[in-house]
C-alpha cells in the first residue's frame, strides 16, 4: 500500500487543518522509526491513518462502535475524542483491507494508550502528541524525551494529559491510567 495513495483518501474526508496535522505526525513518526529502528511502512500507514474518522458524525461514529467496538467502548459513547480511533479501525479493515494487528492497535490506541503498547503504537501515539504544530506545557520537553526513550516521554505525557483532563473535568480512559500506572513500576525514574 503505497502512502501516497492513503494521503490522498485522508485528505478527502478531513478538513485542511487536520489533514495538515496527520502530515505533520505522519512525518514525526517516520523521524521515530528511523530512530526506533520501526518498519516505516506500518508505521506511515498507522500515522496517516490514525484520525481518518475524527470528523465523521457522530451518529455513524457511535454506530459503527456499538456494532463492531461494543465492550471497549460502551463506558465512553459520549466521547468522541475516545471513539474516533476505534472507528479509525473499522475503516482501515473495511476499506484499506488492512489486517496486520500492529498496525490497527496503532490506530485504535493512538488516544488513550494501553499497557505494554508496541513499538510501533508506541511512535504513533506519541507522534500525535508532539508533532511539530502541537502547543501546551511541556511539550518541549516531552518532544526531546521521545529522541532518547519512548518510554519516559509517553510516561511524561501520560502525566501531564491526565492532569489537565482532571483538571478541565473530563473522563480518562481506564487504558490510560493503566498504561501511566505500569509505565510508572517498569522506568526507571
Ligand atoms: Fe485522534
Ligand atoms: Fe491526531
Amino acid at each position: 500500500m503505497k502512502i501516497d495513495y492513503l494521503k490522498n483518501e485522508v485528505k478527502k474526508v478531513l478538513s485542511a487543518k487536520r489533514y495538515e496535522h496527520s502530515i505533520r505526525v505522519l512525518e514525526t513518526a517516520l523521524n521515530l522509526a528511523n530512530i526506533y529502528g520501526a518498519d516505516p511502512l506500518k508505521v506511515g500507514i498507522a500515522a496517516i491513518l490514525h484520525d481518518y474518522a475524527k470528523e465523521m458524525n457522530n451518529l455513524q461514529i457511535r454506530d459503527i462502535c456499538e456494532h463492531f467496538f461494543k465492550d471497549e467502548t460502551k463506558d465512553y459513547m459520549s466521547v468522541s475524542e475516545i471513539l474516533h480511533s476505534f472507528v479509525g479501525v473499522y475503516y482501515a479493515k473495511e476499506k484499506f483491507k488492512i489486517e496486520d494487528p500492529d498496525i490497527l492497535n496503532a490506530i485504535k490506541y493512538h488516544t488513550t494508550g494501553r499497557k505494554d503498547m508496541s513499538l510501533i503504537e508506541k511512535i504513533v501515539y506519541i507522534s500525535d502528541a508532539i508533532e511539530p504544530k502541537r502547543e501546551y506545557p511541556h511539550v518541549e520537553k516531552i518532544r526531546e524525551l521521545a529522541l532518547v526513550n519512548l518510554d519516559d516521554a509517553i510516561f511524561f505525557e501520560a502525566n501531564r494529559k491526565i492532569e489537565y483532563l482532571i483538571k478541565s473535568d473530563s473522563i480518562i480512559h481506564l487504558n490510560s491510567v493503566d498504561m501511566r500506572n505500569h509505565l510508572l513500576m517498569t522506568t526507571a525514574k
